[in-house]
């Protein structure tokens, strides 16, 4: 294994330590508020020591009209920043709120509990907590993102979580985003979301890592940066339901159909036709913009079949520079990904006989919904 890949690794392990900012939390939450009061809510991956979710739920307990806080932290066994702990137990804590009336949460209210085992969010005792609870919040290890998201299905819980944004693309979380069993929370995905990270892990960014990509350093403190994190929810927000603006008519030559899908392309969201009532392809930002009442999620360029599928493949094709050389690749690559018919205006494409062709970025295929007032 290269060492660029040994790192790459080691990195994706470390994001599992990536510890969420207040502000960011605040952020977000801000427009949930509704949606807590009287509610439990379980923070299952949050060592109430250092997590901000911890913080942000025990500091507005009595704002959002909580019935009950649970927070619990997996083992740490690493003496660092963010494991001062002497224990190698993991503990649990509940919080019913200030017994005295007050706003801020007293030491004396915190109820510390010790897991008998490692406080992992699949064991029975946590499962246990889980089901206590209408509400989790946090953000869980990226390397379990599936097997987490698919619990809080499993256990019919309401949820906002932090993820990669890569995740829309996974075959586990598509289908929960296309059927609006899931979708994006407000901050727009993409967004620069810096996060605390342990101490050792902060000078191997400095000493490997560029500057402005993987961390940055903000008031002397090096933050490590995700440029893809998102948050994931099914509670329902006011942006979920703004009508995105079309301005745009259809036409065959600024909105061509797919060469492998039944489908027309749209390279950018604000010019999706109002007059198309067919399946549209759009880029994925449009989880952003996206408003169940306007629009229908068909499904995905992907590899697996989620019910909207690929009718052409091209496996017999070549694929060629834009000087027309070759690139030693066949067009099997082109799998998973709208194809357009001709040559590409910027990178390589594939050719078989006369016939040439080009990929495109994944695309998420949307049909407009149609209104009563629009017949
Ligand atoms: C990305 S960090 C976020 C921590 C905290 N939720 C926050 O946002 O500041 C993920 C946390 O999940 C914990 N964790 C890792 N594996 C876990 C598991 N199987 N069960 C519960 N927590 C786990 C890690 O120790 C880490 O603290």
């Amino acid at each position: 294994m290269s060492l660029n890949e040994n790192l790459r690794i080691a990195r994706k392990q470390k994001n599992d330590e990536f510890y969420t900012q207040l502000s960011d939390i605040e952020n977000e939450l801000r427009h949930y508020i509704g949606h807590f009061a009287g509610k439990v809510v379980y923070c299952n991956c949050d060592d109430p020591r250092i997590s901000n979710f911890f913080h942000y739920f025990s500091y507005n307990f009595e704002r959002l009209g909580l019935k009950k806080l649970i927070t619990a932290c997996y083992r740490n066994q690493e003496r660092d920043l963010f494991s001062r702990h002497d224990s190698e137990r993991a503990i649990w804590l509940e919080y019913n709120g200030n017994s005295k009336g007050g706003r801020m949460p007293d030491v004396g209210d915190i109820g510390i509990r010790e897991f008998e085992g490692d406080g992992d969010f699949r064991s029975e005792e946590c499962i246990e907590l889980l089901s206590q609870a209408d509400i989790v919040v946090t953000n869980p290890p990226f390397s379990l993102f599936r097997e987490y998201v698919a619990q809080l299905i499993q256990y019919g819980k309401k949820f906002l979580i932090v993820g990669s944004q890569n995740a829309v693309t996974y075959k586990e979380i598509f289908p929960l985003i296309k059927d609006n069993r899931m979708w994006l929370g407000v901050t727009p995905k993409g967004r620069d979301m810096l996060f605390d990270v342990p101490e050792g892990y902060a000078q191997e960014l400095v000493a490997t890592a560029k500057e402005g990509s993987a961390y940055r350093v903000v008031e002397g403190v090096i933050k490590g940066r995700l440029g893809n994190a998102a948050w994931f929810t099914n509670l329902d927000h006011k942006k979920r339901h703004e009508e995105l603006i079309l301005y745009k008519c259809y036409s065959p030559e600024e909105y061509p159909s797919y060469d492998n899908y039944d489908a027309i392309n749209v390279d950018k969201i604000a010019e999706i036709p109002i007059d198309w009532d067919g399946a549209i392809g759009v880029p994925i930002t449009f989880l952003d913009k996206h408003n169940p009442d306007q629009f229908e999620i068909l499904g995905f360029s992907s590899l697996w079949d989620d019910g909207f599928k690929s009718h052409t493949f091209y496996g017999d094709f070549t694929e060629m520079r834009p000087d027309g050389t070759k690139t030693g690749m066949s067009g099997q690559k082109a799998s998973g990904y709208p194809v357009l018919k001709g040559k590409s205006p910027k990178g390589n494409y594939l050719v078989r006989d006369e016939e040439e062709v080009y990929t495109l970025f994944r695309r998420i295929f949307i049909k407009r919904k149609r209104r009563s007032n629009q017949g």
